[in-house]
């Protein structure tokens, strides 16, 4: 992580106080009975970067959308440079020089970067030509080290460009504050340090920015001051050099989160999972020849890490039936699985927690109860001779919400796609884990998630590996993957370049692979 000072001057000069919240509320009536934000008092200052910390559905997003214009307040004054402001519209918020970047991207796959910035202009194309606006995003994204091409289709870039094309959609309004909702979820470590980089040098430049992130090692690496928010009400804003992240960690969850514990050894030799030479439809030419080859036993975890891109979502989408094997066999309890149906999958015990979760993992417009039995209403005793009974999914979809601890107002009556993104990831988690089912298909199962659910994930993990689960875990959080992981494989290019026990494996090593360093010991 680069070293990055500061802006220690802030607190003592006071930077000009650009945007303030004073006693904004925010209520939902009809859904919560509760105030979701209740009297916040919050500013952002030239020259500073103020970090919004808190954990799921703490009001985090819901903040951020109304000092950007998405929502309305239901009390409380916005104040631009100290002039109260009425913010109807994100048109509004961007009048008054203020940006937002989405926790959820939102940019249209099949246009280029040039051509979302266009949509939001909403100016004829004779004012402002496409060719302006491909000059000024190159412009802006050489200014601030963002690189894209203003010309390339949004469905082929990679996670990370989009992030930054995301960044320099709202760029283009030239904002004096730029609030991000968690713009690191979607990043590689190495691009999130860069970001780091560029949030700075924003702050240099005198804007003020407004970073959401649930990463205590983030808001050291880039904060000038930190908010804590719990439960929709402020517990205070610090200078980043007068706490510390024992102080930050029992304000946001009100107790400290306990360490990490250890493990018994993988007890069997029998396989859960194996997969010989295989080659996913469209990595013919991209992988290796002989395609990927692993084994996974039960009660085994084995971690695949590595940069997005690199055939993950292929080799998931394939051992789920989500994706034709071009070759090589599939293996799952004994069974050849290779291009056999979702329902199949499924059908076999193989639950799957998919990356995108807002699209894959859940289908937002239905209700909560709905979600939570989406693969198993066809049977007993959610159904009966194809009549579902409602009584049971309630009761059972109550235990799930209330075991992951998930903030739901009402089964039947919440569109899921009002939860918060951490929120959500707590019911794909209850619906995909509470059979114990023999195989787990995992993809970043804890991104969104606050600490105390992190750990919680890492607890049931081990409980069900330690039940007899084998679960294959993918993901590009290294800390995740070295705290969970028995074996630790790395996927470069369509390949597995290493494949370590979690033991040995050292973090730099790993790293290395990622980053298509040839490997020595351990390629299997
Ligand atoms: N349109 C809406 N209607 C009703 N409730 C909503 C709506 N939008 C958000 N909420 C609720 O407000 C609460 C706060 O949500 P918010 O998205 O701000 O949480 P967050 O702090 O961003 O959490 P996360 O870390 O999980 O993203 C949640 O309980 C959420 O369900
Ligand atoms: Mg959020």
């Amino acid at each position: 992580m680069p070293t990055i000072t500061p802006n220690s001057q802030i607190d003592q000069l006071g930077g000009e106080i650009l945007l303030e919240a004073r006693g904004i509320s925010k209520g939902f009536p009809g859904v919560w009975k509760h105030l979701i934000l209740d009297h916040i008092d919050f500013d952002v200052r030239a020259g500073e970067v103020h970090t919004l910390l808190g954990e799921n559905g703490a009001g985090k997003t819901v903040i951020a959308n109304i000092l950007s214009g998405y929502y309305g307040k239901t009390a409380g004054e916005i104040r631009v440079k100290g002039q109260p402001v009425d913010l109807r519209s994100p048109r509004d918020g961007l009048r008054h020089g203020i940006a937002m970047v989405h926790q959820e991207l939102m940019l249209v796959p099949a246009f280029t970067i040039a051509q979302n910035v266009m949509i939001g202009l909403q100016t004829s194309s004779f004012s402002f030509p496409l060719r302006k606006v491909e000059k000024r995003i190159g412009e802006l994204a050489a200014r601030y080290q963002l690189k894209v091409d203003p010309r390339a289709r949004v469905e082929d870039l990679s996670a990370g460009e989009q992030q930054r094309a995301e960044i320099l959609k709202v760029l283009f309004h030239e904002p004096e504050v730029l609030l991000l909702d968690e713009p690191t979820s979607l990043l590689t470590p190495h691009e999130a340090d860069h970001l780091f980089v560029v949030l700075r040098a924003m702050a240099q430049e005198g804007k003020g920015i407004v970073f959401i992130t649930h990463k205590m090692k983030e808001v050291f690496a880039v904060s000038d001051r930190v908010t804590v928010l719990k439960l929709g009400k402020t517990q205070g804003t610090q200078p980043i050099a007068n706490t510390n992240e024992r102080e930050l960690t029992r304000k946001t969850f009100g107790e400290t989160v306990p360490e990490y514990m250890e493990r018994p050894p993988v007890r069997t030799e029998d396989k859960a999972i194996d997969v010989k030479n295989l080659v996913p439809q469209s990595m013919e030419n991209k992988g290796p020849a002989l395609g990927l080859s692993f084994e996974l036993r039960k009660g085994e975890i084995l971690g695949f890490a590595g940069v997005a891109g690199n055939g993950q979502t292929e080799l998931i989408e394939c051992i789920t039936g989500l994706r034709r094997a071009e070759r090589g066999e599939i293996i799952m309890l004994g069974r050849n699985m290779a291009n056999r149906s979702p329902r199949a999958f499924i059908e076999l015990g193989v639950a799957h927690i998919p990356e995108r979760r807002r699209e894959m993992g859940v289908v937002e417009p239905m209700f909560v109860a709905e979600n939570v039995v989406l693969k198993d209403y066809r049977k007993a005793p959610f159904s009966n001779r194809s009549v579902l009974n409602r009584k049971e999914i309630t009761r059972h979809s109550k235990e799930l919400v209330a075991r992951f601890n998930a903030l739901v107002p009402d089964l039947w009556e919440t569109e899921s796609r009002i939860l918060s993104g951490g929120n959500i990831q707590r019911l794909i988690l209850g619906r995909e884990t509470w059979q114990r089912p023999p195989i787990i298909i995992a993809s970043h199962p804890t991104e969104g998630l606050d600490a105390k659910a992190i750990r919680h994930t890492w607890e049931l993990f081990l409980a069900l590996r330690e039940n007899g689960s084998a679960i294959l875990l993918v993901s590009e959080d290294l800390d995740e993957i070295m705290s969970l992981s028995d074996r630790i494989g790395v996927l470069f290019e369509g390949a597995i370049v290493g494949l370590v026990d979690a033991k040995s494996a050292d973090r730099e090593q790993l790293g290395r692979w990622m980053a298509g360093g040839a490997s020595e010991a351990g390629a299997p």
